[in-house]
């Protein structure tokens, strides 16, 4: 592709379509193959942490290029924490998180590299570190929607609506305990049902999706990933599609739930005023990499990148005109054909010499607080 134009040669969409079609395929027999579990076991760098994302990249193979969607994400999940994920459209949250519960859709989609290690604890008792990223997809259900569950944003697609929330809740626990009678999944789902504050749960429970309201069919989304007894929940945008009120409430069944359930959040928002309220640690991605983070006080009150300062000043205020959260001028660059550089650089009022040098390290500037930006490194720390 010529550096300044989007066009391709048909010689060139051929060739990217040859190279894309080897690649999945390799990628593909790998995620289909059977293995040993000693294969994908391995060990947590920090016995604290409940999940380690390590040098994760995930791409999708598109007949553009390679989309590298996520392209080197490295962050820990302490235990009994929330660790908030912000940033703007498009800068690989979603994705990152699709990557652990490894619902990525193939063919186009897949995990290229990286680890993605989880601390979980079997029925009986027993500890293992799962490596998410290696595990073959057969495999998965030893993890997914068991030991970590997901809440998306818009409840209503992922119920299904031809069957009542008890039929659908019941399910989880037939899935998840092979011992479970009718009436003993029925007491847990009422049990669930109440758990996330829903008063007359036998109603809820012979409802069609439909019959509730939107926070209502959250609160039944979030009974449902707490059915398994979860690990680690992932929430996706969990409030956005919420009226305000509704919004505060369902944040405060979070926060509540966290202790509960003695288990960490990964809790992904573009929205900074949740991140404050609700997270113990920051990650702020920036086209597919974190670019900066560290402990929820210190990213507010000392953050350190550009883009981090940027997103700060961009939040909307009573006496702003503006009712959009990221409007930092300029654009991200092309995913197909991301620089050597800063990806920031083009939008950066503060670049350096040095930033038309390579992309910059990770450094940590103060205890767990991490930058990768050269205004911090080497000598110009
Ligand atoms: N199926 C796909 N094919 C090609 N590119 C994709 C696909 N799914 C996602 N992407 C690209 O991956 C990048 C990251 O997307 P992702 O959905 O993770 O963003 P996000 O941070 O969750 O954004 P939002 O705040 O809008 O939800 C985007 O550039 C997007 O265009
Ligand atoms: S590395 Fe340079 S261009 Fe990038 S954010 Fe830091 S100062 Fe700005
Ligand atoms: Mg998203």
């Amino acid at each position: 592709m010529s550096k300044n134009s989007n066009h391709l040669s048909g010689k060139e969409v051929r060739a990217i379509a040859k190279e894309n079609k080897r690649v999945i395929k390799s990628l593909e027999a790998y995620k289909n193959r059977k293995a040993d579990e000693s294969e994908y076991l391995g060990h947590m760098s920090d016995q604290n942490n409940i999940l380690e994302i390590d040098n994760l990249h995930t791409y999708f193979f598109t007949e553009q290029g390679v989309v590298k969607a996520v392209n080197g994400v490295s962050f820990n999940i302490p235990k009994n924490t929330t660790v908030g994920v912000v940033g703007e459209s498009g800068c690989g949250k979603s994705v990152t998180s699709m990557s652990v519960m490894r619902l990525i859709q193939g063919p186009a989609g897949q995990i290229y590299s990286g680890s993605i290690r989880f601390n979980a604890k079997e029925k009986n008792g027993e500890s293992k570190v799962y490596d998410i990223a290696k595990m073959p997809i057969r495999d998965i259900h030893k993890i997914r929607g068991n030991q970590i569950s997901m809440i998306f944003q818009e409840p209503m697609t992922s119920l299904n609506p031809v069957f009542t929330i008890g039929q659908q809740l019941d399910e989880v626990s037939f899935i998840h305990d092979p011992n479970a009678t009718k009436e003993s999944a029925k007491a847990k789902s009422i049990e669930m049902l109440e758990l996330v504050g829903i008063a007359m749960p036998e109603r809820v429970y012979n409802a069609f999706p439909h019959e509730l309201s939107g926070g209502m069919r959250q609160r039944v989304m979030i009974s449902m990933a707490l059915a398994s007894n979860p690990r680690l929940i992932i929430a996706d945008e969990p409030t956005t599609a919420l009226d305000v009120t509704i919004q505060a409430q369902i944040l405060d069944l979070l926060r509540d739930l966290k202790t509960k359930i003695d288990g960490s959040i990964m809790l992904i928002t573009h929205d900074l005023g949740v991140i404050a309220e609700m997270a113990d640690y920051v990650v702020v991605m920036y086209a597919g990499r974190v670019i900066e983070r560290g402990p929820v006080k210190e990213i507010f009150h000392n953050p350190l990148h550009p883009y981090t300062i940027g997103l700060q000043k961009s939040k909307p205020t009573l006496d702003s005109d503006s009712d959009t959260l990221f409007n930092i001028p300029g654009n991200v660059p092309n995913p197909v054909n991301m620089p050597n550089y800063c990806y920031f650089r083009e939008r950066c009022s503060q670049c350096t010499k040095k930033c038309s040098g390579d992309y910059p390290d990770m450094v940590e500037v103060t205890p767990n607080h991490f930058v990768a930006c050269h205004l911090y490194g080497g000598e110009d720390k």
